[in-house]
């Protein structure tokens, strides 16, 4: 049998392997895209990406909210499942929405429970020091944490709107310092979103985990993005960061508006899109010239 009938079985992408991943020690880059449905993950899976995040822009990009703050636990978890239905090759890293860890280190623990039942291999949640007591307590319960550090969307109202963040020394230092107590606390890897470039680049330096980066620059050790971002599906918005690989918003408009064309003048359905009777039945009928 050739390699192409019987590709070779790809490698399991782990939380250990993932943990791995410093581009400094010359790994490429990880990539991970979000994605909320099981057609996004089979996307995102065949599309070879390394990570798969049911990110908490559910609520903006797919649910029609104004801010990540409408998500619940019971969200994720239907959202996570549908992803994992689609069982995806990609590590599947499910969001802890807001007041998910922010109540008490149990609360945190059995929310985190509710997504890893749902299918996620590991659980995100934002903040720096603030979070240790609840990263410890899941990293106690096996579940794998990802860090998220900078421009934190659930703290829109706290930062003032979606501002980049880091901008000073001072604030700068305290973003290191809060990357290396979320490592030292067991994150397997820390994403930093709207920082400065050259800060994110010194945070990847500072932490043996990998960073992945959105609006963080290049010198981190992966990127992610917004699935709906990516595809143009998004098309309201372009922050400065995001590069957009197809524009598919455009391309459904036109493929339904031709749609709505061809019903209307009678062009939708043809004979082939229509199922037909057995010429025996149809002359049974009194109908002739049908086939099946
Ligand atoms: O919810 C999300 O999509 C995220 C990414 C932007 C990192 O947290």
């Amino acid at each position: 049998m050739s390699s192409t009938q019987n590709p070779a079985p790809r490698v399991p992408i782990t939380v250990p392997s993932v943990a791995n991943r410093k581009v400094r020690d010359g790994s490429d880059p990880l990539v991970m895209v979000t994605a909320y449905d099981a057609p996004g993950a089979r996307i995102a899976s065949e599309a070879g990406v390394d990570l798969i995040l049911v990110g908490d822009s559910l609520a903006m990009v797919v649910l029609g909210y104004d801010d990540t703050l409408q998500v619940t636990v019971d969200d994720m978890a239907h959202h996570t499942a549908a992803v994992a239905r689609a069982k995806p090759h990609p590590l599947v890293v499910a969001d802890l929405p807001w007041l998910a860890y922010h109540v008490s280190v149990e609360d945190t623990v059995r929310n985190a429970a509710k997504l890893v039942r749902a299918g996620a291999e590991a659980v995100k949640l934002e903040g720096g020091r603030k979070r240790l007591p609840m990263v410890e307590a899941l990293v106690d319960a096996e579940i794998p944490v990802m860090g998220h550090l900078g421009l934190t969307p659930q703290s829109v109202h706290a930062m003032g709107g979606f501002k980049v963040q880091a901008k000073t020394s001072d604030a700068a230092r305290i973003l290191i310092d809060d990357a290396k107590a979320l490592q030292h606390a067991g994150c397997f890897s820390l994403v930093l979103e709207g920082v400065p470039s050259e800060v994110a680049a010194m945070v990847t330096d500072a932490v043996d985990v990998p960073t992945i980066g959105i609006g963080a620059g290049p010198d981190v050790d992966g990127q992610v993005l917004v699935y709906h971002d990516v595809l143009g599906i998004e098309d309201r918005m372009a922050p400065k960061f995001v590069r957009r690989y197809a524009e598919l918003k455009q391309q459904s408009v036109d493929a339904i508006a031709a749609y709505a064309a061809d019903v209307r003048g009678r062009a939708f359905p043809g004979p082939a899109e229509s199922y037909h009777l057995a010429s025996d039945v149809a002359e049974t009928l009194g109908l002739y010239g049908s086939d099946t």
